[in-house]
């Protein structure tokens, strides 16, 4: 940080565009795939290698870094008044397969811009803030999402560090092999008292802000999600000598109950929208009976009870599944994150920065989840949108264009250099 500070900067201070699209393309390059996507998935190698650009992007930002012991890196700025609660900033950089550049990459990289504006101009709020790009948000190879956020508001046990993935390796190897100590996890927990308030700027993942021309999602709550794992157990048997009739076919049952899925959501279903995105099957042989299908099954809406009255339909209908295809099927580990509104002073915080940009606002819903939504348990969220191609995600073709995503940066500062200003007394 420089020697001399100034308290305020006044409404002029930007980040730098140009640096900011850069270590976009960067980060981008790190699990680039050959259709223009990203895969760089929590708990690899290609993650090793983002987590280290970030982590080095946060040192010439200024921060004082750490890895705490969920593998979240956090970069630290001390404040004026180190008796105030941290500001934080955040969102994750692991993506999903072949997902785009910018879903969680585009926050964090912002927030560090933001922190690197403020040390190049020599300011220092009152809070001290904190940058922080979480682990697994993505939930990789079938583990429990947002990982390390919610390791932060001490929402783990020893349950979800002696998970395996899908692929049979201990959550706690993993972690330790990202820099964190699943020994030690309750050094991640952050107190309610500890944390100001959290801001997450996100591209929007769906349609709305494209389509009606405006630059600045304001955020007002983050959808539900529970998400099931369902096992189907038929018996394996040879595809050329066993009778239809005498068969216990795993993937012919799985594919009623991917249908039942569908159906819990829409014109009759009561979620608002309900996916199978998972799938594996055993042996996965061409000429042998599926014997064993595991699967994930998403569920999302603002409702809570919504999301229990669709997994209790499920149940119902999984158990007439079995019998009828002869089959076993369990519906076990609902992990289930809820609904969480943004809050008002925030959310107006933000809308304030955005008119001071003279950039166009509209508050919106999110159907994708976020760390800010487990945040939430400790400390006011806010978070800022900005439009999204197509309203494509999770998809080689999510594109947002260079101006917003520098707007939406400009904003996330602007955000946080006027709650500092309302906030510190
Ligand atoms: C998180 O990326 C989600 O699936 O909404
Ligand atoms: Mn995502
Ligand atoms: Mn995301």
């Amino acid at each position: 940080m420089r020697d001399s500070v100034t308290r305020r900067p006044g409404r002029t201070l930007r980040i730098a565009g140009d640096r900011l699209l850069a270590a976009i393309r960067d980060l981008g390059a790190i699990g680039a795939t050959a259709d223009g996507g990203v895969t760089r998935l929590a708990f690899t190698d290609e993650d090793l290698r983002g987590r280290k650009l970030v982590h080095d992007l946060m040192v010439g930002a200024g921060l004082q870094t750490r890895i705490d012991s969920a593998a979240n890196i956090i970069g630290y700025r001390p404040g004026q008044r180190q008796d105030l609660p941290v500001l934080m900033l955040g969102s994750h950089i692991d993506t999903v397969p072949n997902g785009g550049a910018l879903d969680g990459a585009y926050g964090v990289l912002a927030a560090v811009e933001v922190a690197r504006a403020l040390d190049e101009h020599g300011t220092l709020l009152s809070h001290p803030l904190a940058v922080v790009a979480f682990n697994n948000e993505e939930g990789a190879f079938g583990t429990r999402g947002m990982w390390g956020a919610h390791a932060m508001v001490g929402a783990l046990d020893e349950t979800d560090l002696a998970a395996a993935d899908d692929r049979g390796r201990p959550v706690a190897d993993l972690l330790t092999e990202m820099g964190g100590d699943p020994g030690r996890l309750d050094q991640a927990v952050w107190a309610a008292d500890e944390v100001a308030a959290y801001f997450e700027l996100h591209i929007e993942q769906g349609p709305v802000l494209e389509s009606r021309n405006v630059r600045i999602g304001v955020v007002e709550a983050i959808t539900g999600r529970s998400t099931l794992d369902v096992t189907v157990r038929g018996k394996a048997s040879h595809a050329g000598t066993t009778p239809m009739e005498l068969r216990q076919d795993a993937l012919v049952a799985a594919a009623q109950v991917i249908l039942a899925v569908r159906d819990l959501a829409g014109r009759n279903g009561p979620v608002r929208v309900a996916t199978v995105g998972s799938l594996s099957l055993a042996p996965n042989a061409w000429n042998v009976v599926p014997g064993i299908v595991t699967m994930q099954v998403d569920l999302r809406d603002v409702s809570e009870s919504a999301m229990r009255q669709a997994a209790a339909r499920l149940r119902g209908e999984i158990l007439e599944i079995a019998m009828r295809t002869g089959t076993a099927i369990d519906v076990a580990g609902q992990n289930s994150v809820p609904a969480v509104s943004c809050d008002l002073g925030l959310r107006d915080v933000i809308a304030a920065a955005s008119e001071s940009l003279n950039l166009s606002h509209l508050t919106l819903p999110s159907g994708a989840g976020h760390d800010a939504q487990v945040i939430g348990r400790i400390a006011p969220i806010g978070m800022i949108f900005v439009p999204s191609r197509g309203g494509i995600s999770h998809a080689p073709e999510e594109h947002s264009a260079g101006d917003d995503l520098i707007a939406g940066a400009n904003v996330l500062l602007q955000s946080v250099l006027g709650y500092d200003e309302r906030y510190a007394n």
